[in-house]
């Protein structure tokens, strides 16, 4: 194991007609502004619960924040914020509305020339507005950690930015909330946290018992309860809730501590967001089993540890990893996610802006371990189509 600070001050209100407690959480006597997405809070009843609970309180609002957030839509909500002398932002939505207000939140009083630079260059952030969190979405895990992805659309450019002071004050999770989601985004969440899982576990650190066998039990939760929440006609709150706190501890540090991560299919898939706007968790789907036949022999002691306690492989059988990757990619169709990129009309083409984009950064690997690197995204792809 190595050596960590854990640092994680995000207060979690947890379950159902939690949102109704907000008030006594938003620091009193100064103008909220409430950020959120395309329109689905006020057809599922979340909008209406909010205000509600911000009875009393100064609310300005700023809707239409995309998925994969745009850079372009974030910056006019930082005139809106200063213009309205806001002093608490209040995300309401999924990752890409809580990704988009913790940017928001940096840039408001971001003294350097362009904001941009933020994720960029990752230019460091003196000082962020403060904001919380309504999840509507389990997925990213942005609700309980500091990082953000930010779309540019003029140079479709995707690249994620992580800073301390934007981790949410506070994040309401209800289950009941996620009851509107279509089948398309609950499946997107499994996968997106099925590998958030697999880019600090499936790696190469070696004698981090804790750590592992909290992942494993986030992986053999998602893969009991994955297929049911995407088959069932009427949700089921247990199943949402853990499903929900699933998707958190996906992705709030605790199981990155003391590790060396990858997220080699994250910035893989990014790509494949910024150039075709594919789903974040689609991107995933298809990148990762890539990614393990890429790896399956310099981290073979992992996949086959991941194949005996996940899938119940035996080890010893000669095709035990093999077996480990294609459990791995018929859990992801069994959720209805096609794994190709050729079932999104993805060809060479992107593949080789890619391949291009990667080698103009001019960092090797792509991921934390340089087995993904380079020379081999190309061919990685490639057995992706
Ligand atoms: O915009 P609205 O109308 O709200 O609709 C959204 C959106 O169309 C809809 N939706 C959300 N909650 C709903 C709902 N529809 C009905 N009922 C509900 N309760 O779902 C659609 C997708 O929402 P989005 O927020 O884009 O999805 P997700 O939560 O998967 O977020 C994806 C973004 O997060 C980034 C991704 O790259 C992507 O930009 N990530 C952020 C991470 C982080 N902060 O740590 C890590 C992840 O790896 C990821 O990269
Ligand atoms: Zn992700």
């Amino acid at each position: 194991m190595e050596n960590f600070v854990y640092y994680n001050p995000v207060r979690i209100l947890f379950g159902e007609g939690k949102i109704a407690e907000i008030g006594h959480y938003v620091p009193k006597g100064m103008k909220v502004m409430m950020t959120y997405g395309g329109g689905s809070i006020k057809k599922n009843g979340v909008y209406d619960q909010v205000m509600k609970a911000l009875t009393g309180t100064d609310v300005v609002e700023f809707g239409g924040i995309e998925p994969n957030p745009h850079y372009e839509t974030l910056m006019k909500a930082v005139e809106t914020a200063r213009r309205e002398g806001v002093g608490f932002l209040l995300a309401v939505g999924g990752g890409s509305v809580i990704d988009g207000t913790k940017f928001i939140a940096a840039a408001v009083g971001y003294e350097g020339e362009d904001p941009w630079n933020i994720v960029a260059k990752g230019t460091p952030v003196k000082a962020a507005m403060p904001l919380a969190a309504v999840l509507t979405l389990p997925a990213t895990g942005s609700e309980m950690n500091c990082g953000a992805v930010i779309t540019r659309e003029s140079t479709r450019e995707k690249l994620a930015f992580h800073c301390p002071l934007v981790f949410p004050r506070f994040s309401v999770m209800d289950p009941t909330v996620t009851y509107s989601l279509p089948k398309r985004q609950l499946a997107n969440g499994v996968v997106d946290t099925f590998v958030h899982v697999m880019e600090q576990y499936y790696t190469m650190t070696e004698h981090t018992e804790i750590q592992d066998r909290f992942s494993e039990g986030i992986l053999r939760t998602l893969v009991a309860i994955g297929p049911r929440i995407i088959s069932a006609d009427t949700p089921d709150y247990q199943d949402r809730a853990n499903f929900m706190w699933a998707a958190t501890m996906g992705l709030n540090g605790l199981i990155a501590v003391g590790v060396v991560e990858d997220w080699a299919t994250h910035q893989i898939g990014h790509e494949l967001t910024a150039f075709h706007g594919l789903d974040h968790g689609v991107t995933l789907a298809i990148v990762l089993p890539g990614v393990m036949e890429a790896t399956k022999e310099h981290r073979r002691r992992k996949l086959l540890q991941f194949g005996e306690r996940v899938w119940g492989i035996d080890p010893t059988a000669a095709d035990a990893a093999e077996q480990a990757i294609a459990r791995t990619e018929r859990f992801f169709n069994s959720l209805g996610v096609k794994t190709r990129l050729g079932d999104y009309g993805v060809g060479m083409e992107t593949i080789e802006r890619i391949e291009r984009r990667f080698r103009d950064r001019g960092r090797y690997a792509v991921g934390g371990i340089d087995d993904v690197n380079v020379d081999n995204v190309k061919a990685i792809l490639v057995s992706r189509l």
